[in-house]
């Protein structure tokens, strides 16, 4: 029985990684997962995994050095899948500090306890044991509108304190594989959508406001281009990557779906329209005057567009999910989950929505 440590499990994609690996795998791993529950970490994401035998859970920082290099010695970890990071690029132009914390000390902690649970004395590697970096294609900086993709190769050109955070992170991964050859891959995947995404982000923003018929803030022209891919599918390739990647490599993960902010923000009003049933008081609601183009982000990346080319030739990896089904899919995740929608909006969500929007 393989044993995972994964961190951040309690976010949004680690969620969703959680909850596959469980469909795929059922009995057949042991999944520990280390969260800190920072405002982005909710337990109620994990809701019919949490009484599973083959589960537990850890609430620790990942910079906690003694508690993390305890898991390591109490449990024969095979697996390491690192998502534990501070994400939010717009908290990262206001507090970039916890970034750098978090998303570079953290990750030199983990890289440290489980090379010292995993090197033998001759500098070889226990067998097996492998650590996945997940990581993201802002590292790469921002594409022309007109052209051009992130490849593995792409020389890194992070602008906001987040991307120079995970940008960081995934060079100190690289020295640890070129240093110590260290077990390691790392994977850059473009912007996720689908279950569990915390209302700071695009898509579960716009999802709410506009069923509260709230404004819908546009960030400078709305023509900032983003590759979005369903969570399911990164999850999927995440695992492809421990199981079949060639060590010490990169990988980019997207699947070719490029859309402008306002596209995906017109196409999340068009589909509410069609999914709320006649008769639906929000139904009013949701209006396409509800489009409020604001004060643009600082230092906003025009485009980022992933080549997937790697993953599919040596990995067999391609996306499944298009973009019209798996909005369909989240917005039905989003109705049928009002409750999830209204705890994580409640208190601290409220003032962080009056800071980050007042006045724009
Ligand atoms: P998220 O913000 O939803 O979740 C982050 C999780 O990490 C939370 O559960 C939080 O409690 C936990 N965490 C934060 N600081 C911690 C600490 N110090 N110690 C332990 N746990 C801590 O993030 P997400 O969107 O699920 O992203 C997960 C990973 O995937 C990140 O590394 C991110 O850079 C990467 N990524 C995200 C996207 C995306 O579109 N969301 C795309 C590509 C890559
Ligand atoms: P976001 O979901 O924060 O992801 P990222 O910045 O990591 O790509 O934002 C996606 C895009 O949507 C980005 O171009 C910024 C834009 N945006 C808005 O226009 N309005 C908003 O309220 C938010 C949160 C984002």
């Amino acid at each position: 029985m393989r044993t995972y440590l994964v961190t951040g499990g309690a976010g949004f994609i680690g969620s969703n990684y959680i909850h596959y690996m469980f469909r795929k795998y059922g009995d057949e791993i042991r999944i520990i997962n280390v969260d800190a529950l920072t405002y982005a970490g909710n337990l109620k994401n994990l809701k019919g995994v949490q009484e599973r035998p083959n589960y537990t859970f850890v609430k620790a920082d990942i910079c906690d050095k003694e508690t993390i290099q305890k898991i390591f010695e109490e449990n024969d970890i095979d697996r390491v899948v690192h998502f534990a990071a501070e994400t939010h690029v717009d908290r990262s132009i206001t507090n970039p500090e916890v970034f750098v914390q978090t998303n570079v000390m953290g990750t030199a902690v983990l890289l440290n306890c489980a090379r010292a649970a995993w090197e033998q004395p001759d500098g070889t590697y226990l067998n097996g044991k492998r650590f996945l970096h997940v990581s993201t294609d802002e590292v790469y900086g921002s594409l022309e509108e007109d052209g051009g993709y992130f490849y593995e190769t792409t020389p890194y050109a992070p602008h906001s304190p987040y991307s120079a955070s995970k940008a960081s992170s995934d060079m100190l991964v690289k020295s640890y594989i070129d240093t110590y050859h260290f077990p390691a891959n790392i994977t850059n995947c473009s912007n996720n959508y689908g279950p569990y995404q915390f209302p700071e982000k695009l898509i579960p923003l716009i999802i709410n406001n506009a069923l509260h018929g709230r404004k819908l803030p546009v960030y400078g022209d709305g023509k900032n281009v983003r590759d979005w891919l369903y969570v399911d599918d990164h999850a999927k390739a995440i695992d492809m990557v421990q199981e079949k990647g060639r060590l010490g490599e990169t990988y980019n993960i997207g699947g070719h779906n490029e859309k402008q902010n306002i596209e995906i923000i017109e196409t999340i009003l068009d589909t509410l329209q069609e999914m709320l049933p006649e008769g639906d008081e929000r139904k009013k609601l949701v209006s396409r005057e509800l489009i409020t183009y604001v004060e643009d982000r600082k230092g906003h990346d025009r485009r980022y567009a992933i080549a997937p080319d790697k993953i599919k030739a040596e990995i067999g990896w391609e996306p499944e999910t298009m973009f019209k089904e798996g909005i369909r899919k989240t917005i039905a995740w989003y109705f049928e989950h009002e409750e999830w929608m209204a705890d994580v909006t409640s208190g601290d969500y409220q003032k962080y929505y009056e800071e980050m929007y007042e006045g724009k």
